[in-house]
């Protein structure tokens, strides 16, 4: 297994390595310790990973989350195992969705900044993404290093934020993209977060920024001051020398820690172009506040 670096701050590819289900535990820590330091990795060449294995690779990281697509009864479900979300425009046929397809338009708050799941209690921890098919053009990832932001920021601005605590919605990060309304399903079983706007990592001594468009307001500021707040940091957080935009290859299977990165979709000739993608995820059951 060989490791290397992709940006000044974070990322790294890992080459020589086939996901299996038996993988030595010294390789499963090998990964997580290049996952606290590089917070986002990506495994090259995993062209036979089913999904199956994904699945059971990823359930060596943590307790796996449930897709919230299983709350949604009036879309069809391509992929039927419970942990898997479809990041595709591919329908059971394999065929491309129309662009009013409501499983396309569901998927427009991805290319918002975020972090997966910090509108669920527990949170995201860490997410994998399979490349099965990717468009020739377009559709790179991008990630941002919220450890570096933190980093960046000046003091003034780290006292104003210390001890802060945000709601997040997936009903409010549908809304800022314009995409479907939460079902009734959805607001039944999805309830709002409340999660520390600064995260300290015990581990690596690392302090993190944990923002997300699905992050509504501030609490104990107005909704304005709040937002305010929450767009300020998000635009410095993301200036392009905290960013990792990752182009796709057939076969990558990317995996990134929620706590210390956000990442956004881009977009691609999706009327021209198949794309077919599936994600796991595992929960954060040990959020760390800042002291
Ligand atoms: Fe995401």
């Amino acid at each position: 297994m060989h490791i290397a670096k992709l940006h000044p701050h974070f990322a790294a590819e890992v080459t020589g390595l086939t996901l299996t289900t038996n993988l030595p535990d010294a390789v499963i820590e090998a990964l997580k310790d290049a996952l606290e330091e590089y917070a986002v990795i990506v495994i090259r060449d995993q062209q036979a990973l089913t999904d199956d294995v994904q699945i059971e690779f990823c359930k060596r990281f943590g307790a796996l989350q449930r897709s919230i697509t299983v709350h949604r009864e009036d879309t069809a479900r391509r992929l039927k195992r419970d942990e898997l979300s479809d990041i595709s425009n591919v329908d059971e046929k394999g065929e491309r969705m129309s662009a009013d397809d409501k499983r396309r338009l569901l998927q427009k708050p991805a290319r918002l900044w975020h972090s997966d799941n910090s509108f669920r209690s527990p949170p995201g921890l860490y997410t994998f993404l399979a490349a099965k098919i990717v468009p020739p053009e377009g559709g790179n990832t991008e990630f941002a290093d919220m450890r570096a932001a933190y980093d960046a920021l000046d003091d003034r601005m780290r006292r104003r934020i210390a001890g802060l605590q945000v709601r997040h919605s997936l009903g409010w990060s549908r809304e800022q993209a314009g995409a479907p309304p939460l079902s009734e399903s959805e607001k039944a079983n999805i309830p709002e977060s409340v999660q520390p706007l600064v995260r300290f990592h015990p581990k690596s001594g690392r302090t993190s920024l944990y923002l997300s468009s699905h992050g509504r307001d501030v609490l104990g500021m107005s909704d304005p001051e709040g937002r305010a707040l929450l767009a300020e940091l998000t635009a410095f957080a993301t200036r392009p020398e905290f960013v990792y935009s990752h182009k796709w290859r057939e076969g990558d299977l990317v995996i990134w820690d929620n706590r210390d990165t956000m990442h956004r979709a881009t977009p691609f000739p999706e009327d021209r172009y198949r794309r077919d993608m599936r994600r796991t995820s595992v929960e954060d059951d040990q959020v760390a506040i800042a002291g």
